[in-house]
């Protein structure tokens, strides 16, 4: 038998007999970014939800039957949305989730927290900001059946964390990972060495055929591929040290949010802010 023959038929045998964690379709001994997508099971609700002013997504996520949600990134401007779809849906909010403490907008996590008594929030304890449950590496998030697992992710800042359901095939990375993109690493606790390493031991490490989903887009992107962002993340698919003389050389200007938003973020957006809007 040659080669090639024999290489096809072991493919063909890993495609059918591993199908959830099908990797790379291989084709002429090239690897290409396209990938079987693992489909959200039936008692699995997700949303996403996007702020236009800063680029923020904000994911519901729900199970279906027994009705309990989590919001991951909430954005203070869009709680009282949040609710609605909540409240519409027949659901209740569990936890209101943060990926890390946001330097460009205010959480909407204290604010949902008034909208819709019961619901607690969550961060990672790195992140030094307050929450009612501050998460630890490898914490699980129960919500009806389904969970997230916290991996830590630093590097964008010191508490950025990653949240994965391994059952659906989908991450949030936050600012950690964007689409053909990264966080920035020059504020917060940020170092590119340590994005760069976290990004390739933690979400690059995930099967190929995870759906990632960011905490921003910039060009009306929505969701990619770990499998994708190997091959094509025009940052992370480099040499560490090319990485990091890249982002050495950004040369972004300050923050427009920032001074307002992490005051704000480290009690769950409350700080300063209105009382109407706290209510
Ligand atoms: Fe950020």
């Amino acid at each position: 038998m040659n080669s090639i023959l024999f290489k096809n038929l072991c493919l063909r045998y890993i495609k059918f007999s591993f199908p959830k964690y099908n990797l790379n379709i291989m084709s002429n001994n090239k690897c290409t970014v396209l990938t079987e997508p693992i489909l959200f099971s039936k008692d699995f609700l997700f949303r996403q939800f996007f702020d236009p002013v800063s680029s923020t997504y904000t994911y519901l996520l729900a199970d279906i039957n027994d009705k309990t949600a989590i919001l991951i990134d909430p954005v203070i401007e869009w709680a009282e949305r949040d609710k609605t779809i909540i409240q519409e849906l027949g659901l209740t909010l569990k936890y209101a989730i943060n990926t890390h403490m946001h330097a460009d907008h205010i959480t909407g996590t204290g604010r949902l927290k008034c909208l819709l008594p019961g619901c607690q929030s969550m961060i990672s304890r790195s992140s030094g900001a307050k929450a009612d449950i501050l998460l630890n590496p490898d914490d699980q998030i129960h919500f009806g059946r389904h969970n997230l697992i916290v991996l830590p992710t630093p590097g964008h800042t010191e508490g950025c964390v990653t949240y994965v359901c391994n059952e659906q095939g989908v991450a949030f990375t936050g600012d950690a990972l964007l689409i053909r993109g990264c966080g920035r690493t020059d504020f917060q606790g940020g170092s590119a060495e340590v994005l760069y390493k976290s990004v390739h031991s933690k979400i690059f490490t995930l099967p190929s055929n995870y759906r990632l989903y960011p905490a921003h887009d910039y060009s009306g992107r929505t969701v990619t591929t770990v499998a994708e962002e190997k091959a094509l993340n025009p940052r992370l698919s480099k040499s560490l040290n090319e990485f990091v003389d890249i982002m050495n050389k950004l040369n972004l200007p300050y923050p427009k949010m920032i001074d307002k938003a992490v005051p704000a973020n480290k009690v769950c957006g409350l700080y300063e802010v209105h009382e109407e809007q706290k209510l």
